[in-house]
Formats: structure tokens, C-alpha cells, sequence
């Protein structure tokens, strides 16, 4: 497997890439994301986005507008199918937040479903490329945001288990999600929005050609194999996949804007305290491809 993409463009003075120690998510520097971003500097971002899989960017005063400013540079904004977080006025920004107008907590994360190990909007036929968050408020215990690397957990498997998941495919259904994560029921019009879809278990990176594992808590069960069989395969491949070795943990500070490849990478929220801390997110998602 080739970990990182050719560039022939010169790295822009005083941009910084800092990857991880396991290799898995980067820390970008000297960039003004409040201000249009210049295209070398977009072409080292976007590289590193597509090295590294997870992007931080930290100390970003963004407000909305500069939020769907710079998810555009990735391609087309798409709405949410829970319409009860989207912003009132900017629909295609959904906000997670545990916070009430007079500033008390409504004592519950905001969406159960991001609690578990997902990928975003595997529930439709082309699900999200990225996901682009911002955070003006952060839990101080718990809340952190874990990413599993869904390339390098596929690469590790036995060529065995490579062989077997190769041509398998797996059902996606928003409305059996919801009743795995004990959220409130799908309402009928999102059942209608968002029937269920088939993906490739191991997908194809369509810009770096890597394959990933391509699961989550969105996928219900396996094509043609038994329910209860299926399940026991996604569940197995899940855990192979969220072992530390896979794992970037992102502690979340004030004003960080936080960005991943959902085509290979999952991701859930830690547990917190929903009645004492208080924890925004502003998430604004860009439209991918049909996995192949
Ligand atoms: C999400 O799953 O998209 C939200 C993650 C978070 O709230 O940190």
C-alpha cells in the first residue's frame, strides 16, 4: 500500500503539516481559515487530506459563512436528513449541541447515533466524502472524537479474511441505525428520504485507489448471508478495526475545525456528562461519490 500521494506543487512558506505519531491524522498550521485559502495552499491541504485521512486545524474563528466558505473548496454541501439540527437560517450546517437558549443543558447528547462507530450518511447512494466540523463549546471530561483508519485496519486483515470480504456487500439502512443507537424512531418521511442501499464491504479510495473496510453502525446486515451471521461479521471487522493501533483520538479545544475522509475512516464521540458539560458542534458535510 502507497501511504502518500504525489505533489508537484512547492509546499507554501509557513504552512505546517504535523502528522501524528502513528502516521494517522495531521495537525495543519499557518493557515487563516476565516480568509479564502490560496490555491497552493489548498493543494497541500487537500494532500495532506488525503495522506492523512483526519485534518486539525486549531485556534480557527470561524463563523458560519467561513465554515461553508471552506467546505466548498471540497465540493458540494449537502443537507442533513434529521431536519430537528439543522441551523434555522443555514440548513445545510447541522448543530449538535446539549445546550439550551437560556444557556442550562437539556441533560442528552444531541444525536445517540454519532455516540457509536459510524461512517457519514452510508445510508444513501452517495455518502459523504467529508465532514468539516467546528466547535465553539467543548466538554472538559469526556467528548473527545475517535476515528478508526479503515485503510490500514483492511491492509492488516489476513489475506484470507481480504479474500473473503473483497466482493461482499452490505446493506445501510438509516431507519434500523436509529433502532441500533436507541435513537428516536425514523419518522416516515426520512424512511421514504433514505431506504436502504447496498455498499461494498471494502471500498476503493476513488482518489488514492486504497481499499478500506467499509462498515458501521449504519450498515445492518450482509447480503446474502444470514442475519445473525452477518451481524457476527460486521461485529468482528469492527473490532479489528478500532483497535488502538487504528485509533486517533481528537481532544477537542475551543475554535478547532476538525475534517475527515469518510471513505475510509469511521468515527464516534466519547460519552460525557450531557447534564453538567456543555458541547457545540457545528458539522457542515460535503457530497461523495457512489462507493466502488
Ligand atoms: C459526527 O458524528 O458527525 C459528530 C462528531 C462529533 O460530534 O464530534
Amino acid at each position: 500500500m502507497s501511504e502518500t500521494v504525489e505533489l508537484t506543487v512547492q509546499k507554501p512558506v509557513g504552512l505546517t503539516v504535523t502528522p501524528h505519531d502513528n502516521g494517522f491524522g495531521a495537525e495543519i498550521g499557518g493557515i487563516d481559515l476565516t480568509k479564502s485559502i490560496r490555491d497552493a495552499d489548498f493543494a497541500w491541504v487537500h494532500k495532506a487530506f488525503l495522506d492523512y485521512k483526519v485534518l486539525v486545524f486549531r485556534a480557527q474563528k470561524l463563523d458560519d459563512e467561513a465554515h461553508h466558505r471552506l467546505a466548498r473548496y471540497f465540493g458540494e454541501l449537502e443537507g442533513h436528513i434529521n431536519k430537528s439540527t439543522r441551523h434555522q437560517a443555514l440548513p445545510k450546517i447541522q448543530i449538535f449541541s446539549n445546550v439550551k437558549e437560556d444557556g442550562s443543558t437539556t441533560g442528552e447528547h444531541p444525536e445517540k447515533g454519532t455516540l457509536v462507530w459510524h461512517t457519514d450518511k452510508s445510508y444513501v447512494a452517495t455518502p459523504s466524502l467529508t465532514t468539516i466540523l467546528r466547535s465553539p463549546a467543548i466538554a472538559s471530561v469526556g467528548g473527545d472524537t475517535l476515528f478508526a483508519d479503515m485503510t490500514r485496519a483492511y491492509y492488516n486483515l489476513s489475506t484470507e479474511t481480504r479474500a473473503r470480504i473483497d466482493g461482499m456487500a452490505a446493506v445501510h439502512d438509516w431507519k434500523r441505525s436509529r433502532e441500533k443507537s436507541k435513537e428516536r424512531p425514523a419518522t416516515a418521511e426520512e424512511i421514504a428520504a433514505a431506504p436502504p442501499v447496498v455498499h461494498p464491504m471494502v471500498r476503493t479510495h476513488p482518489e488514492t485507489g486504497l481499499k478500506a473496510i467499509y462498515l458501521g453502525n449504519h450498515a445492518s446486515h450482509i447480503v446474502d448471508m444470514a442475519i445473525d451471521e452477518g451481524e457476527a461479521l460486521i461485529s468482528e471487522l469492527e473490532a479489528h478495526a478500532t483497535q488502538s493501533e487504528y485509533i486517533y483520538r481528537h481532544k477537542w479545544q475551543v475554535d478547532d475545525v476538525l475534517m475527515w475522509d469518510n471513505r475510509c475512516t469511521m468515527h464516534c464521540v466519547e460519552p460525557y456528562d450531557a447534564t453538567k458539560e456543555r458541547r457545540i458542534v457545528h458539522r457542515v458535510v460535503v457530497k461523495g461519490d457512489k462507493p466502488l
